[in-house]
């Protein structure tokens, strides 16, 4: 039984196959209507979220099974005191997969020691969230056509983004990937992706404070939200929220190929008159997260469709 932590725990061939997968899945939706009928997929939510969770769901129901959950800690028995552990080896006997979203780092690791069903990491804290790292790779793979040799801007909160963070380790397995980390000064990515990811991994990368001096080298910027939720006052949140807003001005020192991803949900560093732009992708970065996550539930339950 496999279940999905990281990123990293596919190899770059497994991964090639499931982003295959959900490419063929996009293009014959009715091939997979029932691949998974009679199924249940629990989906455990100890801190908000509206496309993983509903994505989660509808990549489900679209392959013919159901769902179950809870989508807030203050709606499970968390808020009675009850353990990931505990949860997990009841919610076994209930579903058949379950992805699982949770403030700490390292619960949905825990929940999958004590599981017998595969659990998938919806988010941990500010560490990884390698389903949204999968929705990354299919849209930058379909509408670049392409993993390798691409110049990549990371900008925002680097520094608590987990988006970011299973990015960068995705990406380093493919070649000549140069990184600009775009970020204020405290919002810095943290020091074990700089040394245990880019460095060790011989990539190329460099740090900047200014999105605009990026811009122009780019083939692809990925706008974070700064993580509210992370940090430790609100006094330093509100300091550095607006510190990047993309808009069309801005846009103007960009390529007329660079893509715009962001794993939203977006608060101000997208200006709304940017999504008119054909270079902003992501509401269609958001539609590719149902198909790789049907993708990921029939790898993770070994469910063949021919
Ligand atoms: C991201 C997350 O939860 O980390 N959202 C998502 O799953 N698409 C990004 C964010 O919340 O900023």
């Amino acid at each position: 039984m496999r279940h999905l932590m990281s990123p990293l725990d596919f190899s770059v061939e497994e991964l090639d196959r499931l982003l295959d997968l959900a490419n063929d899945i996009e293009a014959n939706p009715k091939k997979y209507a029932h691949a998974c009928d009679g199924k249940k997929i629990a989906t455990l939510f100890y801190e908000p979220s509206t496309r993983t969770r509903l994505s989660f769901e509808a990549a489900m129901l679209n392959l013919g099974g159901s769902v179950l959950g809870f989508s807030s800690a203050d709606s499970s028995s968390a808020a009675k005191g009850e353990t990931v552990a505990d949860t997990i080896r009841i919610i076994s006997s209930y579903a058949d997969i379950c992805a699982m979203r949770h403030p700490k780092e390292g619960a949905p690791l825990v929940a999958s020691m004590y599981s017998s069903i595969p659990v998938i990491n919806a988010g941990d804290g500010g560490h990884q969230h390698p389903t949204q790292t999968l929705t990354d790779l299919l849209t930058i793979r379909t509408l670049k056509g392409r993993l390798d040799n691409i110049t990549i801007g990371l900008c925002g909160d680097l520094k608590f983004g987990r988006t970011v963070h299973s990015l960068i380790s995705a990406l380093v397995r493919y070649p000549n990937v140069n990184f600009i980390l775009i970020s204020p000064e405290e919002l810095r990515i943290p020091d074990y992706i700089r040394e245990n990811v880019l460095r060790k991994n011989h990539q190329n990368f460099k740090e900047v404070v200014r999105l605009e001096d990026a811009l122009p080298e780019l083939d692809l910027l990925y706008m974070t939200r700064v993580q509210k939720e992370r940090f430790f006052n609100e006094e330093d949140y509100v300091r550095m929220k607006d510190f990047y807003i993309l808009d069309k001005a801005k846009l103007e020192l960009a390529g007329p190929d660079m893509l715009i991803l962001h794993p939203l949900p977006r608060v101000n560093e997208i200006s709304a008159e940017v999504d008119d732009d054909p270079r902003a992708v992501y509401f269609r970065q958001a539609q590719y997260g149902v198909y790789v996550r049907m993708a990921l539930i029939l790898t993770l339950l070994e469910v063949e469709v021919c």
